[in-house]
């Protein structure tokens, strides 16, 4: 049982609600121990076939790291961050879809978190924004990284430097999220691209975010991984029941084999 985190199962799509709302669902360090924990849960758990990440209450996905633990005893930045970076990380490299449903700020931290998600789909009311420099910081969970690989480097720039806070209109025009879809429809949006998702050969959506990860998270020749992981499909009983499936007009019963 978690803490901070409201958690559920349906459907095969396993829900994550960050469950802070008094303090807009800020990142403190339970948060952080839990959501880990709740991502190793994607991982391990074969019920589970791909995961959303939200936040409780109307009002914030994600306000950002919890700052009134940032001047706590023997808090250590770099520690923080690396900690953050190494969560973060584990979201994004997740053999199975994991996607940000971002129904209001996704501020600091919480931006990146919603940007180590597969991807994001958006609420009216979301807003986005890396506002470090107000407190004499920089980003420190990927946010340097993330925001210029999503919307270019001199976006990037400028919302980090700036401290902007922009509109779900305009991270629809940037490509920070995907889809802007009224509040009330945000979860269920969500969960009708997941079931799209769903329905896919497990092992090749796997392959995907790992082969698209490639160059992002490791710097690696990104087609000599696609080569690799298209060879490692290739053998796969799905792939057998995908292909015959199509030859006989059928629809396919994929079984992650
Ligand atoms: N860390 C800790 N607490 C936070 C928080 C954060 N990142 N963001 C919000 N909260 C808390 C507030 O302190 C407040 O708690 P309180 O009621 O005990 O005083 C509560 O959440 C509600 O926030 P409040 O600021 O009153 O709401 P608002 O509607 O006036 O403003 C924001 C909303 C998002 C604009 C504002 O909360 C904010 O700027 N938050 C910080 C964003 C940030 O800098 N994030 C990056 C951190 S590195």
């Amino acid at each position: 049982m978690y803490q901070t985190l409201v958690t559920s199962l349906e459907d095969q799509i396993f829900t994550i609600t960050i469950n802070r709302p008094d303090k807009l669902n800020a990142l403190n360090r339970m948060v952080m121990d839990e959501l880990n924990d709740a991502v190793d849960e994607v991982y391990r758990n074969e019920k589970i076939k791909s995961a959303i990440i939200t936040g409780s209450g109307a009002k914030a996905f994600v306000a950002g790291a919890d700052i009134s633990e940032f001047m706590g005893e023997g808090v250590e930045g770099m520690a923080l961050a690396k900690k953050g970076q190494d969560i973060f990380s584990k979201i994004e490299q997740a053999p199975k879809a994991i996607i940000a449903a971002v129904n209001g700020f996704a501020l600091g931290g919480g931006c990146e978190l919603a940007m180590s998600c597969h991807f994001r789909i958006a609420a009216e009311n979301a807003r986005f924004g890396q506002p470090e420099v107000n407190l004499g910081l920089i980003p420190g969970y990927g946010g340097t990284q993330r925001l210029p690989l999503l919307i270019g480097r001199g976006r990037a720039l400028e919302l980090i430097m700036t401290a902007n806070v922009i509109d779900a209109q305009t991270a629809l025009q940037y490509g920070l999220v995907n889809h802007v879809v009224p509040a009330d429809q945000l979860i269920t949006k969500c969960r009708s691209v997941l079931e799209v998702i769903n329905s896919k050969a497990p092992l090749a959506i796997a392959s995907a975010i790992s082969a698209v990860n490639t160059l992002y998270t490791t710097g690696k020749n990104g087609y000599d991984a696609e080569a690799v992981a298209f060879g490692e499909c290739f053998t796969t009983e799905d792939m057998k029941e995908g292909v015959a499936a199509f030859l006989e007009k059928r629809k396919p019963l994929f079984l992650g084999k």
